[in-house]
């Protein structure tokens, strides 16, 4: 299959790429270097034949606090770049199957996180606008689909985890921030203070596995699919996994609750994921932790 991936230079993007690739596709990967999807006629230039499908993946975004201290240019940013690919989309490739990544902030923090609830109620305040963003790229693709016939699947992730993680200084995911606090307590002697009091709790996906997943369900048609461990666990849960594969003292480790935490639990409803791949299997959280621990200790700079 001929293939495009936006956001195909993020931790997700990279990937997939190379698990499409592997599969013998040919595939196209954009960046905000080759093409800047805020600008309208962007992808223009990537015209010439037509996808089989293209992964939206690209958002701006961090972790962390990110999203409280930047609403507004989130709304103009991702606004910009949903628009312009679905748009394109719709003109110039109307025979591919948009696949695309949504939010688990999506969901109200008061409602099951379930697909039918979507869009029902109001997402978590410090994470509205970029939650917004993505329920307005999924209505886009509805709207779209039911006027012009195109075919789509939005994918609700839970937070990714795995080796190959940005180490530029951006805000990260709790779990890589756990990592790099605790074994930077290990090698320097540093501190390990972590954010809130340690009982949010918070569910992950091995990233090949959600790639693996995607990739299963990408022929779905016009479905807004979660993928989930199904399963929480608390942040001190996951420092204590850490800290014994570190050789850190967990009991150490202190907690600051005057610092930002977000949702107090967050976990997908899998219904329909284990129905739609009922022999799936994920990574062991164990596993898992281990060889995101290994890359990260592979290369000091990595824990700046
Ligand atoms: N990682 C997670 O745990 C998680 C969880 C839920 C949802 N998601 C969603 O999954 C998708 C991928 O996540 P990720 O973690 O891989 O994100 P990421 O590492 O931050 O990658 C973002 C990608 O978007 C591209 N991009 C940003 N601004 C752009 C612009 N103006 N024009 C073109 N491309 C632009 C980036 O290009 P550059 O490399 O050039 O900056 C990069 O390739 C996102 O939609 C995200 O919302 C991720």
């Amino acid at each position: 299959m001929r293939i495009l991936v936006t956001g195909g230079t993020g931790f997700l993007g990279k990937r997939l790429c190379a698990a499409l690739v592997g599969q013998g596709h040919a595939v196209v990967p954009l960046s905000s270097k080759n093409c800047n999807l805020t600008q309208p006629m962007a992808l223009s230039r990537y015209s010439d034949g037509a996808y089989d499908r293209i992964y939206h993946l690209a958002a701006w975004t961090q972790a962390g606090d990110f999203c409280l201290h930047h609403a507004g240019e989130q709304w103009i940013i991702n606004q910009l770049i949903n628009t312009n690919v679905l748009e394109w989309w719709q003109r110039c490739q109307p025979q591919a199957r948009m696949i695309s990544m949504g939010t688990s902030c999506a969901y109200a923090p008061d409602q099951e996180m379930a697909e039918e609830n979507y869009l029902v109620g109001m997402p978590i305040d410090s994470l509205y606008t970029y939650a917004m963003t993505k329920r307005m790229l999924y209505v886009g693709m509805q709207a779209l689909s039911k006027q012009f016939g195109v075919k789509y699947v939005h994918f609700v992730p839970s937070t990714l985890y795995g080796p190959g993680y940005h180490t530029d200084g951006r805000q990260m995911h709790f779990v890589f921030d756990l990592i790099r606090k605790i074994l930077r307590g290990k090698l320097y002697g540093e501190p390990v203070v972590l954010w809130g009091d340690g009982y949010q709790k918070r569910e992950l996906v091995y990233v090949e596995d959600f790639v693996g997943s995607v990739i299963a369900l990408s022929d779905r048609d016009n479905e807004l699919i979660n993928i989930g461990a199904g399963q929480e666990f608390t942040i001190r849960h996951f420092a204590g996994v850490i800290c014994q594969k570190v050789g850190f003292d967990a009991e150490s480790v202190t907690y600051d609750t005057s610092r930002y935490v977000g949702a107090r639990s967050k976990c997908l409803s899998v219904r329909r994921l284990r129905s739609l791949l009922p022999g799936l299997e994920f990574t062991p959280l164990e596993h898992g932790l281990g060889r995101t621990i290994e890359w990260f200790a592979e290369d000091r700079a990595r824990l700046q």
